[in-house]
């Protein structure tokens, strides 16, 4: 299984701070934002990835990157989106990286503390379809948050609704999916919401209606990075609780980099 960073836009939120660089490249407490995604799929035994960027400050990605091999990457790839349509439409440019096999897609602004190797795993051996990683939070309107059939750990999700103001629930739909190779086919046939971009929401949504996603709640904590408030916090919660991130150079053996 490979690994696709999402790691392009104008983080408008951010301005001043986007004006002179890619948001993904800005610091979080020691080291770049992008590092920690990376370092997710690495920690996850991913370890041949593709960052998907643009706008003016790609060219940055690769001074900072490399190859990869510091990072623990054994390939790493580079594609470069032409205007901000969305996350859903950054992905479609990961379609020949993937290869027909199934993909690992993090958000390059999501960190979180602990490891998504169970999920990966488990999905590994999924026939097909989706997974999502669900992490409860005080703000869900800020996000896709998921509605259940009812309560309990045996609840269903029933629609994951994108930004809602009166949200179902306070589940959180988190950054990291992971998707079979029908997901480019469905980024080419989605058509822009409300705010004009391709929303991964629908693609979640497409898999749910095809009785084909699972989903798993995430252990440790999460935060996103792309306001000034979420961008405090992420630096604060690596300062005093770490992250999986930090054995840089100590990289898992790899489970997925052969196989489909
Ligand atoms: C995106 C997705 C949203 C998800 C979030 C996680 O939102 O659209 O469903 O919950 O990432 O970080 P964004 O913050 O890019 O608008």
């Amino acid at each position: 299984m490979k690994g696709i960073i999402l790691a392009g836009g104008l983080g408008t939120r951010l301005r001043p701070l986007t004006l002179v660089t890619n948001k993904h490249l800005l610091p979080v407490y020691d080291r770049p934002m992008i590092y920690y995604p990376i370092q997710c799929l690495v920690n996850a035994g991913i370890e041949e990835v593709l960052v998907v960027t643009g706008g003016e400050h790609a060219g940055d990605f690769l001074k900072l990157l490399k190859n990869g091999k510091h990072l623990g990457v054994r390939h790493l790839e580079y594609a470069y989106q032409e205007g901000e349509g969305g996350i859903a439409d950054a992905l479609k440019l990961a379609e020949e990286f993937a290869d027909g096999g199934k993909v690992c897609v993090v958000l390059g602004d999501n960190i979180i503390e602990g490891s998504i190797r169970k999920a990966a795993a488990d999905f590994y051996t999924q026939k097909s379809g989706a997974k999502i990683i669900l992490k409860e939070v005080p703000d869900p309107q800020r996000f896709g948050v998921a509605a259940f059939d009812g309560d309990g750990p045996r609840a269903r999700i029933t629609r994951i609704i994108e930004k809602p103001k009166d949200p179902p629930s306070t589940m959180a739909v988190t950054g990291i999916y992971f998707y079979d190779a029908d997901a480019f086919r469905v980024c080419k046939d989605l058509k822009p919401s409300g705010r004009g971009e391709l929303e991964i929401t629908d693609v979640n949504n497409y898999y749910l209606n095809r009785g084909d996603l699972t989903h798993e709640t995430l252990e440790g904590w999460w935060t996103d990075a792309g306001t000034f408030e979420s961008l405090l916090r992420a630096a604060r919660l690596v300062a005093d609780g770490g992250a999986n991130h930090l054995d840089l150079g100590l990289a898992r053996p790899p489970l997925f980099s052969a196989a489909r």
